[in-house]
């Protein structure tokens, strides 16, 4: 057994408007609520549906997080939004490095490097994301890209802080395709992860919660996330109904 709580999410990316946000919150706390003392749960809304799902799930356990952040707390960034912007909503996280901003909107290591560390400093939980294309899988290259996202992200975190951060295992050649990892090569993903947390902090690598995403189902989530070391899920496109999303969480016990 672990000592770890396990995590799981819900990243809507662009989609819900704010009554759809709400219509989702105001259903999921009774549809988990025989999990949420053993399972962690986060909802990813778009920016503007943070609000009133962090208003509709006052009275719950289960948490709100962003889908992305600047690391700068103000200043001259035309469309991006601050960390204190965040916690002043009542957010308690932000997804930061997934690969749709990587690959569509130039998230960079660098960038990453100084988000993970600016959403610790504001009491944010950073789910940080990594993970391989088919291409670099096929090359053989997955642990040199992971370790390369892995270790130039989380380079200015102090190893003390490491623990408190979510690192979100996401094979891109998984994510919305449909075609999820098997639970071998996401378990194997996830220790080699683990190992380069270890190499940092041993004790952070035996705390620190490590999720796997891509293609997320009900179907699969209980074979995909069964491997020791899986800590939970990250959900996209399973995420939108609140039933499939329940039962996803219920598999991360
Ligand atoms: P998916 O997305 O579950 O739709 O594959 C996962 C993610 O992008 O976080």
């Amino acid at each position: 057994m672990t000592p770890r709580t396990p995590l799981c999410a819900a990243n809507w990316k662009m989609h819900k408007t704010r009554p759809e946000a709400v219509a989702f919150a105001d259903v999921l706390p009774s549809l988990v609520a025989g999990e949420l003392e053993r399972v962690e749960v986060f909802v990813c809304p778009p920016f503007t549906a943070l609000a009133p799902t962090v208003d509709r799930l006052t009275d719950s356990v289960i948490r709100v997080a962003a889908q992305n952040m600047h690391f700068e707390d103000s200043g001259a960034f035309t469309g991006e939004v601050s960390p204190s912007m965040l916690t002043e909503l009542g957010v308690d996280g932000a997804i930061v490095g997934h690969s749709e901003r990587r690959q569509h909107f130039g998230e960079t290591d660098e960038a990453l490097a100084r988000k993970v560390p600016a959403a610790l400093a504001a009491g944010l939980v950073p789910i940080l994301c990594v993970g391989e294309t088919l291409d670099q899988r096929e090359a053989g290259d997955t642990e040199a890209v992971l370790r390369g996202q892995v270790e130039a992200d989380l380079a200015d975190v102090a190893e003390n802080d490491l623990e408190r951060v979510v690192i979100a295992y996401e094979p891109i050649w998984a994510i919305g395709t449909g075609e999820n990892a098997t639970p071998e090569q996401a378990a194997d993903a996830i220790a080699f992860i683990r190992s380069l947390v270890a190499a940092r902090s041993e004790s952070a690598a035996e705390t620190i919660r490590i999720l796997y995403g891509g293609s997320v189902k009900p179907g699969n989530a209980p074979d995909v996330l069964a491997p020791d070391g899986i800590d939970g899920a990250l959900v996209g496109g399973a995420s939108l109904d609140p039933n499939d999303f329940a039962a996803i969480v219920a598999a991360c016990r």
